[in-house]
């Protein structure tokens, strides 16, 4: 009937305006967003520590106004269930710890299911893959490793970006000249030998349904998958690394032009508002005081290893 088209019709244009990144007044937002960063596996680290978060993903949240809590690897599922809760979204940083097998994986398999349950049932939570943790997304959907390798261990490109971009809600509210920047300039960091190649990621059934493909890139020999959004959740990967643009030094092929740090900034700043529109919020101040990655000290690591800073955990 017509009402109930009308009443559908009202419905989207609420939804329309929840997901739009410029939140209406009167939509109730959360703007003291908490974001989980998952801890990996650390094999060299000071005595007693065996686990780890490079800093400039802490950073990187907070430079848009998030703060942060470490999510621990090996943790109980009623843990990670409790902390889902507590927290507005979680980023699954880079690194170098299986994808299969790790505590990182374990943890990272857990929050993807929490979240696609609870984003199913309209209980907003974001979940974001940075390189690795692309990775892992690439895996929990479509529950096969479709992984080749490439020759793009240390190099800076710039965005090839699909058709679909001027729709995607991860670039729709970038500056027109940053995304010509983008499409045009080496901005966007790689530190990965591993990647979904296109030709892979579209003869997925499971991938192609969840994601839209938003850039692709090249080594010059395979074509691969560089950002994603998925569909009808608010799940995200990039193969590169929007956070070291800004906080990371330690190798001559990060970017750090005046585009390059509008990048990281964008980047994070699209993906904090995400996580405004969660509503999740731990039981007490001091439960959220006393999970928060204030209560850790950063290392200096910049002369031995490709972060700058890092959090070691026990
Ligand atoms: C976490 O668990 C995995 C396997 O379950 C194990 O390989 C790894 O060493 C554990 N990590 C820590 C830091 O305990
Ligand atoms: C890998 O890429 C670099 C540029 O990033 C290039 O200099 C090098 O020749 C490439 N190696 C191979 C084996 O293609
Ligand atoms: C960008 O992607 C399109 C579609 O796959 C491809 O035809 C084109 O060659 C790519 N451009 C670059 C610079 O890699």
């Amino acid at each position: 009937s017509e009402i109930e088209m009308y009443g559908v019709l009202c419905f989207w244009v609420l939804l329309q305006a929840v997901s739009s990144a410029d939140i209406p007044t009167g939509v109730k937002t959360n703007d003291s967003p908490v974001i989980g960063v998952l801890a990996q596996e650390v094999y060299a680290a000071p005595s007693g520590k065996n686990a780890y978060i490079a800093a400039s993903y802490v950073k990187y949240l907070e430079s848009a106004g998030a703060k942060v809590v470490p999510v621990m690897i090996n943790r109980s599922e009623e843990e990670y269930t409790r902390l889902f809760k507590s927290l507005n979204g979680i980023l699954f940083p880079g690194g170098g710890v299986s994808i299969t097998s790790s505590g990182y994986a374990k943890a990272a398999g857990i929050f993807y299911r929490l979240a696609l349950e609870a984003n199913s049932k309209g209980d907003y939570f974001p979940v974001w893959g940075t390189c690795l943790g692309f990775e892992q997304l690439t895996l929990l959907t479509s529950e096969k490793l479709l992984l080749s390798h490439t020759n793009t261990s240390g190099v800076a490109l710039p965005l090839n970006f699909t058709s679909e971009v001027s729709d995607s809600r991860m670039f729709k509210d970038f500056p027109k000249d940053l995304m010509t920047s983008l499409a045009n300039e080496p901005l966007t960091e790689n530190s990965h030998q591993w990647s979904i190649t296109t030709e892979s990621f579209k003869g997925n059934e499971k991938l192609n349904k969840f994601y839209r493909i938003l850039s692709t890139n090249t080594d010059g020999q395979k074509e691969f998958v560089s950002t994603v959004e998925a569909y009808d959740y608010p799940v995200y990967g990039t193969q590169w690394h929007p956070e070291k643009n800004t906080f990371e030094w330690t190798r001559p092929y990060i970017p750090h032009t005046p585009s390059a740090i509008k990048t990281t900034f964008y980047m994070a700043d699209f993906f904090v508002n995400e996580a405004k529109k969660s509503l999740h919020s731990f039981s007490s101040q001091e439960e959220e005081q006393n999970a928060l990655i204030y209560n850790y000290s950063p290392s200096y690591t910049g002369k031995m290893s490709a972060f700058e800073q890092i959090y070691f955990f026990a």
